[in-house]
């Protein structure tokens, strides 16, 4: 019944189970001072921003982003966007990166694997954006809650591995793992080597006592996670494969959409053409759902400018359904645009 951190063996073994995980899976070392075990990704993103940013600061995010960081960026500062560039698979656009950097830059995220684009980010993209950090001072975020979902053996490269001396906050959890949102376990990771951000660590130890704490029952849950193996995750891949090749051929089959490959995670960002009757993403989603009761999220609502007129498919149903949403969508394309 007390606060984990109150049951000193138990915080140290957590941790020990978050750095093991972190150098068994991701390959990258970190000290036991560098790890806050978290609510998930979400209990990470509400103890670490407040942190970082203030009224008048802005966060720099990919447009699309996922939408918790427009929506926290907005909420204690400003969220700005540079450009992703959807012909190339939503890889960063780096010249753009460096137009939206301004005195008011706190920090840059990116979700790497990238949801709502699919977007595995390489190693020079990767290295790029921290040479970009680097130059400019900040800290760069780094979500990587999809890192183990990559298809067809492409390889994910955590940030941290390839910063150098720039500083990375890292946010990952368990829910995708072991499909286990609802026990909000997570943790960050912070890659500091040059003890350029020792306040904002020093900041995130505290708060992680009590405000960001996991619940101590959960713990021993997050220990056998965190120790437990994660081979079923590339059985999971497979068939996330097989989704996500459907999905996009059938959606380049539909009159009006159009969708890059996903090389990762399991979500589609298909686009809408000019030329059907709707006069934003908004009402081409609400339409759609009143006509169909497909419901999406639409494009607009991970972005400002580059994800206007897409919305998201997260591909998890079993082929049979996905065909049959791809049935309802075509027929509901083929009756807008005559
Ligand atoms: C990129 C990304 N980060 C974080 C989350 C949520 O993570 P958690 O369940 O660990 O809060 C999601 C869930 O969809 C996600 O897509």
């Amino acid at each position: 019944n007390m606060y984990p951190n109150r049951l000193e063996g138990l915080d140290t073994r957590l941790t020990e189970s978050i750095l093991s995980w972190e150098r068994r899976v991701n390959g990258v070392q970190y000290a036991p001072e560098e790890i806050i075990p978290t609510q998930g990704v979400a209990g990470a993103i509400r103890l670490a921003f407040p942190h970082i940013m203030e009224p008048g600061d802005e966060l720099l995010l990919t447009d699309p982003t996922y939408i918790p960081y427009k929506r926290i960026g907005n909420t204690l500062g400003k969220a700005t966007f540079f450009r992703t560039i959807e012909e190339e698979g939503w890889t960063p656009d780096i010249e753009d990166l460096r137009r939206k950097i301004t005195p008011k830059t706190k920090a840059l995220v990116i979700i790497h694997p990238q949801n709502p684009t699919g977007c595995l980010y390489d190693e020079k993209t990767l290295k790029a954006i921290a040479d970009v950090a680097g130059e400019h001072g900040f800290p760069l975020i780094s979500d990587e809650i999809y890192g183990l979902f990559t298809y067809e053996g492409a390889r994910f490269h955590p940030l941290a591995s390839v910063a150098g001396d720039v500083p990375v906050i890292t946010m990952n959890s368990i829910s995708k793992h072991y499909v286990a949102t609802g026990w909000r376990i997570g943790h960050i990771s912070i890659h500091d080597t040059g003890n350029m951000i020792g306040e904002l660590k020093e900041k995130l130890r505290a708060d992680r006592a009590v405000a960001g704490a996991i619940p101590t029952p959960l713990v021993y849950g997050a220990m056998a996670a965190y120790d437990g193996p994660t081979d079923h995750i590339r059985g999971m891949v497979e068939r996330l494969k097989e989704r996500r090749d459907l999905s996009h051929r059938r959606l380049n089959e539909i009159p009006g959409l159009s969708a890059t490959k996903p090389q990762a995670a399991f979500f589609i960002f298909p686009k809408v053409d000019d030329g059907g009757p709707w006069r934003d993403d908004l009402e081409f989603t609400r339409d759609l759902k009143a006509e169909t009761r497909l419901a999406v999220n639409p494009g607009s609502f991970y972005g400002e400018q580059y994800s206007v007129n897409h919305f998201r498919i997260p591909y998890l149903p079993g082929i049979d359904p996905l065909n049959r949403i791809f049935d309802k969508l075509e027929a509901f394309m083929k009756s807008r645009l005559g």
